[in-house]
């Protein structure tokens, strides 16, 4: 019997008995990497010439990488496993078949079985390993954003948004007053899944109209026992109170610039009244650069001055 085809193995995946069979689960964050164990129990030394070692997928039904006897390296037919899934010779002449997965996404959530077959025992299974890969990815910290809509309005919306975590998340509203979970009717939220595979939510609540209205939003992810909670706090006006702190901060800024062109130009004046007074002083001492310097001062004071009564028009 020649086993040159690598998809011939995944029909005995649900056939013969293994000596020894596993089953392990493993968790692996997205974009990192996670070893997938397959060990045969006795490590003792295994002449890699005698064995067929696969590591397949049954959903959908792919061969990661396998090795045969006779090979110096694992081979590849899948090339979306190519680069990123690799066997190590020397761990296996240990008995050691683990495979390690780099950039893991939300696709590898499923069963990996590791497969190996000893030649000189008439292709006998003598180990599989069925391990299962849980993906997942921390949620972004959660934004919530204060009610809006007209004061008017009988009602607060809320509204919560979280991004790229995996796996779908459980959502949560909370009263801060009493820290008791808001009813699941005045909410409504939306999973969505975005371009990297990983989920997006968005979730409104909608409560009665009070003041101090203090909720908290929570995302749980399961998988990493996680909450991620982040409160919002608003007052009945707290719409309006956003848009009128908004304005202010133009005038304000203006006014400082007035304040520190008006500030160099009284060191300048000031610098040219000390200049006319060093000068005036010189020719009184009897100088000859005198009377030239002297008007040369009075004339750039007036100008100054000029450019000073103009600004504070202006302003
Ligand atoms: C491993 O998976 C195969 C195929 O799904 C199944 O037949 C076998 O019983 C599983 N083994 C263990 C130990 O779970
Ligand atoms: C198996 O080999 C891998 C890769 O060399 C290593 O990281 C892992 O610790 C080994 N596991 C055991 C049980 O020796
Ligand atoms: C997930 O993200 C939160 C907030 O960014 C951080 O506090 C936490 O440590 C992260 N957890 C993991 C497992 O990366
Ligand atoms: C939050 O709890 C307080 C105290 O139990 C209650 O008075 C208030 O109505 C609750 N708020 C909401 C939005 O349910
Ligand atoms: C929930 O929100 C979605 C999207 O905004 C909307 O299509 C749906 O009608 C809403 N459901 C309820 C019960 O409000
Ligand atoms: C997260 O919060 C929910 C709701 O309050 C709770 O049921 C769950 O046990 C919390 N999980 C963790 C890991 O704290």
């Amino acid at each position: 019997m020649r086993l040159r085809s690598p998809g011939l193995f995944l029909l005995l995946l649900s056939g013969l008995q293994a000596d020894i069979q596993k089953k392990e689960e493993v968790q692996g964050i997205v974009g990192s990497s996670v070893e997938l164990n397959c060990v045969y129990p006795e490590g003792s030394s295994f002449d890699l010439n005698d064995f067929y070692i696969y590591w397949q997928t049954a959903m959908p039904e792919t061969v990661v990488t396998y090795y045969l006897p006779g090979n110096t390296s694992p081979r590849y037919k899948d090339n979306r496993y190519q680069h990123r899934a690799q066997l190590s010779l020397d761990s296996m002449e240990q008995g050691n078949f683990s495979l390690r997965l780099y950039n893991i996404t939300p696709q590898d959530e499923q069963t990996f079985h590791c497969l190996v077959f000893q030649k000189s025992l008439e292709l006998k299974k003598v180990l599989q390993v069925n391990v299962t890969l849980h993906v997942a990815a921390n949620y972004s910290i959660p934004v919530v954003s204060n009610p809006i809509g007209p004061s008017e309005d009988e009602e607060l919306t809320f509204m919560c948004k979280s991004t790229n975590g995996y796996p779908r998340p459980n959502v949560y509203w909370i009263n801060q007053t009493d820290n008791s979970l808001l009813d699941e009717a005045l909410q409504n939220s939306t999973v969505s899944v975005n371009e990297h595979g990983l989920y997006d939510v968005v979730s409104t609540l909608r409560v009665r109209r009070a003041p101090n209205v203090n909720v908290k939003c929570c995302i749980e992810n399961v998988l990493l026992h996680q909450n991620l909670t982040v409160s919002s706090q608003t007052e009945p006006s707290s719409g309006t109170k956003d848009k009128i702190t908004d304005k202010p901060a133009r005038p304000q800024e203006k006014n400082i610039t007035v304040f520190i062109v008006f500030g160099i130009l009284c060191v300048l004046v000031a610098v040219a009244v000390a200049a006319g007074w060093f000068y005036r002083n010189r020719r009184s001492s009897g100088s000859y650069i005198g009377i030239r310097q002297d008007s040369w001062c009075r004339l750039s004071m007036l100008i100054l001055l000029g450019w000073a009564l103009c600004l504070f028009k202006h302003s």
